[in-house]
């Protein structure tokens, strides 16, 4: 039992510690990269936004468009949005991808 219970935990407490890291990762990664257009809380209200007419990352019209969706936004750009594959890590744009689900009006 404790043989197997041991790495179990070990994993288990590795995927708790690393997620809010992770988040936290994330949420400066889009302040610095993305909050110029975006706005910190993502609603797109800076001179950038303005002027681009940025819809806000938390509106519906965003949220229901699929991770996968956002993603290919965020790597390929779109319009005026600059194209970020190869400039940040696949795993850094699917953290972005999770921090814009956190500006869905509750
Ligand atoms: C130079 C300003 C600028 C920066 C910097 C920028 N964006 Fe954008 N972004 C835009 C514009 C403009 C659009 C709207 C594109 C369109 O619909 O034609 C957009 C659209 C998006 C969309 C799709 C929203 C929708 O209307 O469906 C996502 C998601 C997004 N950006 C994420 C990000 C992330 C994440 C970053 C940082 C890594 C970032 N953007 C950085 C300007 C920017």
């Amino acid at each position: 039992m404790s043989r197997t219970i041991g790495p179990v935990l070990g994993v288990l407490s590795i995927l708790i510690l690393a997620s809010p890291a992770a988040a936290a990762d994330a949420a400066a990664t889009f302040k610095t990269k993305c909050a110029m257009c975006h706005g910190a809380d993502g609603a797109g209200q800076t001179a950038m936004g303005k002027k681009l007419a940025i819809r806000a990352l938390g509106s519906a019209e965003v949220q229901k468009q699929t991770d996968a969706e956002l993603i290919a936004i965020i790597s390929k750009g779109k319009g005026k949005m600059p194209a970020y594959g190869g400039k940040i890590s696949d795993s850094e744009i699917a953290g972005l991808t999770a921090h814009i689900r956190t500006f869905a009006k509750k």
